[in-house]
């Protein structure tokens, strides 16, 4: 059954981290998987999270199962973070999901029920998981042109071309905000004019909001799909807890569809909660239990809230700070660039070639396709990690 079985090709972020843990060199630095880490390169339990935690095991009283869906309250509170209040809510339905990367999958596999024909666009580049798990579903790709290798922003103009050509039976999938693996967002003005397409055209858009808070804070970095889901018929989004409530083992995420009208919205979930049951019955209910307990407590809302506001800070202080090191010790603008990114990411342009010296030369580990993980940084790494960027440059 299993001797024709290729050898496995190993997950181009997930493997990096075995690759980091093994290296003994003490002047490693892991800019590779998406992990924020304090100015000590720890990555500690939030504390709102922490308190919630003593929380739940004091009163929690049992371990049963909770639903198909998940735990509903924290399915309430993602949609209340997602969308806000926006009007359009009576048409929306949402389910608890294992992280984002299974809210994308589920969803995939609706389109794939609900519309067999359905092309997704990707951009390019974009998220590593992105095509796996959409041609994991059954569903064709295609890629939208958005990265200007030479600016190192957005082009969209280009975007736009290229989406002009996407119809009815086209899905386009956004990255909400901090655009993994780049760094560059599209403006508020190119959400308009994408949602414009989407009502002309008749595509579905698909937001994945993986880093909501990380960009411009909680409200800014939903602003775009906010004003995409008042306008258009029908939109898919996921959305994680891993980064903005340092949940990552945890699997917390949700699936939220805007149907036409309330009905439809209904049957979509009734649809996702058979695929549920027959793909792992039920979402895991820690992360969303501590979820929960911090956005339904005032004080522990205004907790993780400064937390992740000083998260999203220090990110912005160190893209200066590289920024910093680049112009004044080595007489070099031309990675203003990296300020100008919003998030965790960055892609310095380094083909995989580059990306392969700085690991083997330098024990600094990036994403093959030229990604870093600014929150991987400490202060004190900025000067070493400058320095061998230019060496490899
Ligand atoms: C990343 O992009 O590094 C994270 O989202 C981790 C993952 O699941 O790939």
């Amino acid at each position: 059954m299993f001797s024709h079985l290729p050898e496995p090709t190993l997950d181009p972020i997930l493997s990096l981290s075995v690759a980091y843990r093994n290296d003994s060199r003490a002047e490693k630095v892991d800019l590779g998987i998406g992990v924020y880490k304090n100015s000590k390169g720890e990555t500690p339990i939030m504390q709102a999270i922490e308190l919630a935690q003593k929380n739940v095991i004091a009163t929690q009283k049992t371990k049963s199962y909770v639903g198909l869906a998940g735990c509903e309250e924290f399915n309430q509170s993602m949609v209340d973070l997602v969308l806000g209040a926006s009007p359009v809510l009576d048409r929306v339905s949402v389910i608890q999901t294992p992280g984002a990367s299974g809210a994308l999958r589920m969803l995939g596999d609706l389109m794939k029920i609900a519309q067999p024909n359905t092309t997704v666009w990707l951009s390019n580049p974009s998220y590593v998981n992105h095509q796996p798990v959409m041609e994991a579903a059954g569903l064709k790709v295609k890629h939208y042109r958005y990265f200007c290798p030479k600016t190192k922003q957005v082009d969209s103009q280009q975007m736009l071309a290229d989406l002009s050509q996407a119809g009815k039976d086209d899905v386009v999938l956004l990255h909400g905000c901090c655009h993994n693996p780049t760094g560059a967002d599209i403006d508020f003005a190119t959400w308009q004019q994408v949602t414009s397409l989407a009502e002309k055209n008749g595509f579905t858009p698909f937001v994945d909001l993986a880093y909501q808070g990380f960009g411009d804070g909680l409200e800014e970095d939903a602003a775009g799909l906010r004003y995409m889901a008042e306008r258009v018929e029908e939109m898919m989004i996921t959305t994680s807890c891993s980064k903005n409530f340092g949940l990552y083992r945890e699997r917390t995420g949700a699936a939220i569809v805007l149907g036409k009208s309330a009905r439809d919205a209904a049957n979509a979930r009734g649809k996702l909660l058979t695929m549920a049951r027959a793909t792992y019955t039920m979402p895991p209910d820690h992360g969303a239990a501590l979820v929960k307990t911090v956005l339904q407590d005032a004080e522990l809302k205004s907790i993780w809230r400064e937390e992740l506001d000083a998260m999203q800070k220090r990110l912005v202080s160190l893209r200066t700070a590289l920024c910093h090191e680049f112009r004044t010790t080595h007489g070099r603008s031309d990675f203003d660039f990296i300020q100008a990114h919003k998030g965790m990411f960055t892609v310095l342009g380094f083909t995989p070639e580059q990306m392969i010296r700085l690991r083997e030369e330098f024990a600094i580990y990036g994403v093959g396709d030229g990604r870093i993980n600014i929150a991987g940084l400490t202060e004190n790494d900025i000067s070493y990690v400058a320095d061998a960027i230019l060496k490899v440059s």
